[in-house]
């Protein structure tokens, strides 16, 4: 696990800063901003189903998986989320992310039970939220699971391009169901050159504050 720093960000939520990538976790316009307005909103809210099969790439602080347990148990929804990290942050992190204090009243403990939940099966967390967490790579990851709603959270494509790949989309558009989507923070060509290549159909929403654009992918529906 390389050096990490906390930062606090403009809605005083806190992030992580990683001195070697020069990479931050979240936007430093505000961490919760962001990821409910690209995972929460424009991604498990735009999902009618029922019950969600969710995957998140990148589960770091545990913040995406948290607001989504939050709305799980507000709309009375059942989550299986999948989450794929290949560098879990040290346990002494996680009690100076200031979540559950900002928009968790009542769920302090589904925060904690988020990190310390077994890697590698589903955990119930609550009534309505189940988590699988996979310490593994993503370019190694095969699916055995479809998904309705996708969270792409890696690292911006300048630090790691491998995983903003043609390939990788390929093998998550073959894990979607057919009315599934996949939302990230990023817009770059280069990404939507690859996602369009895999075969997703592309809309550009508006970003979070701080961020002009942010990409909504779906599967393409032939009509032959
Ligand atoms: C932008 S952060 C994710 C933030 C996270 N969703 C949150 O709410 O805190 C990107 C994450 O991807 C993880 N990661 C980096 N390389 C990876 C890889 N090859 N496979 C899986 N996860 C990776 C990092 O450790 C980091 O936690």
């Amino acid at each position: 696990m390389p050096e990490i720093q906390l930062v606090i960000t403009g809605d005083d939520s806190i992030t992580l800063f990683v001195p070697s990538l020069n990479e931050h976790y979240h936007s430093v316009h505000g961490a919760i901003q962001e990821a409910e307005h690209v995972y929460i909103r424009a991604g498990l809210e735009f999902c009618g189903k029922e019950s969600v099969n969710l995957l998140e790439v990148g589960f770091g602080t545990g913040l995406n998986a948290f607001l989504t347990l939050i709305k799980a148990d507000e709309l009375k929804k059942q989550i299986n989320y999948t989450s794929i990290e290949l560098y879990p942050i040290d346990k002494e992190i996680i009690p100076q992310l200031n979540y559950p204090k900002l928009v968790g009243k009542g769920f302090e403990t589904e925060f904690q039970k988020l990190h310390e939940a077994n890697w590698g099966e589903y955990v119930k967390i609550s009534d309505y939220f189940y988590l699988k967490k996979l310490q593994i790579d993503l370019l190694f990851w095969q699916p055995d699971e479809i998904f309705d709603v996708i969270y792409f959270d890696a690292f911006a494509p300048n630090v790691q391009p491998d995983l903003w790949s043609e390939s990788v989309f390929t093998k998550i558009y073959q894990s979607m169901s057919s009315e599934g989507s996949l939302t990230t923070y990023c817009s770059k060509g280069i990404v939507k050159q690859a996602m369009r290549a895999a075969g997703f159909q592309i809309e550009r929403l508006a970003g979070p504050p701080g961020k002009w654009q942010m990409l909504r992918a779906k599967k393409s529906i032939l009509t032959h």
